[in-house]
């Protein structure tokens, strides 16, 4: 693939991830990747002990209300302990993003010019926009990184890049898009010609549904043209079939009853509460009877209590996420029913996050 050779310059990190510009970039976030584990990861279970016990001394109730949750980040926030925790977890995102981004900056033009030429060759395709209206609340620099999803033309590398050491090995080779995508719910009768992913970014989810499809006819849609448009060098690397589209989830470009499959994997949390339910309406519009939708994302407040809240909260102040605090406080298997999906029954064991399964009905 000649055109996408500017990304692979210096061949592909865990299987799938073009590397960095230098070997010392490599060399560095494989020790932020590293300490994330080490300081974060494995830390979190006996930091989640610990909070709830202080939580617990301090008679506290562990319903989780907006008040009880904000007492708790108060409280929580004046021990040492935990104070520490959350700014280390703070300053490696922070070290992770500065590294990533000025790695990627010294080929800024070279990788530039790899999204142009990789616009002109298949298979699938990329659709966008220059005068496309970017909504104000998709312009926030979400989870910190330079430039949020919106605004940074290399933004689709810095999240592709970004994602795989923020999971700490987990997405490497894809696997957690591949294990998300065993997740996604079949509609009623098997039968899956076309499959909607909302809010593709890189296209992950979209190329593991491919993986399971191959005969579909994939669509991924992202409100960033920078994203789509680096989707689509992905994807064309792996040589498939997908055309990516910048979209709003909310104003969907496609006729009624058009998918047998609609995913959004971690949109949701990165949306108002009140964006959620028109982009639930839509996702019904372009179902069509009996098609599946599958909503991955965090569990909301059915599922939480007054640490998991807190939690929350704090990653939505250390990660730059606005809206992860609205979303969890918010019911979305309530919101999925009276926008009209007949639901499958909550399953939190069978996702990695949390999955709701809902079926446009048939009538
Ligand atoms: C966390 S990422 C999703 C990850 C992706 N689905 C995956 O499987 O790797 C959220 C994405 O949603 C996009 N987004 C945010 N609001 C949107 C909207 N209203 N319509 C379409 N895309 C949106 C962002 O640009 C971002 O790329």
């Amino acid at each position: 693939m000649a055109t996408n050779e500017a990304f692979y310059k210096r061949g592909k990190t865990a299987g799938v991830f073009p590397s960095l510009s230098s070997r010392r970039d490599e060399a560095y976030m494989n020790f932020i990747e590293d300490a994330r584990n080490l300081l974060l990861h494995a830390q979190q279970k006996p930091i989640g002990e610990y909070s709830k016990l202080l939580l617990n001394n301090a008679g506290k109730s562990m319903e989780p209300d907006p008040s009880s949750t904000m007492e708790a980040v108060e409280l929580l926030m004046k021990d040492n302990v935990l104070k520490t925790y959350y700014r280390i977890k703070r300053t490696l995102q922070e070290s992770f993003w500065e590294c990533t981004y000025n790695s990627l900056n010294m080929r800024k033009n070279d990788l530039l010019q790899a999204l142009d030429d990789a616009e002109k060759i298949g298979p699938g395709s990329v659709t966008y926009d220059p005068s496309f209206s970017i909504p104000e609340y998709a312009t926030s620099e979400i989870h910190i990184q330079p430039g949020g999803n919106a605004n940074e033309p290399l933004s689709g590398l810095l999240y592709d890049y970004g994602s795989k050491v923020f999971m700490g090995g987990a997405a490497d080779n894809d696997m957690f898009a591949d294990m998300q995508a065993s997740t996604v719910g079949v509609p009623k009768n098997n039968k899956v010609n076309r499959i909607l992913d909302l809010g593709c970014s890189a296209g992950v989810t979209s190329s593991a549904l491919k993986r399971i499809y191959p005969d579909a006819e994939v669509w991924g849609i992202d409100v960033s043209s920078h994203m789509v448009r680096y989707a689509h060098a992905r994807a064309i690397e792996q040589n498939y079939d997908i055309n990516f589209k910048q979209m709003l989830a909310e104003e969907l470009n496609f006729d009624n009853n058009h998918f047998d499959i609609v995913v959004a994997n971690l949109l949701f949390h990165e949306v108002p509460v009140s964006v959620s339910k028109k982009i639930l309406s839509e996702t019904l519009r372009v179902l069509r009877p009996g098609g599946s939708f599958t909503l991955i994302d965090f569990p909301g407040d059915k599922t939480r209590d007054v640490y998991t809240m807190f939690f929350g909260e704090m990653d939505a102040a250390d990660n730059g996420e606005p809206f992860l605090p609205g979303f969890v406080r918010s019911n979305v298997e309530e919101i999925m029913e009276e926008v009209g999906f007949e639901m499958s029954p909550y399953d939190p064991s069978k996702f990695i996050l949390a999955g709701r399964i809902g079926f446009k009905p048939n009538n």
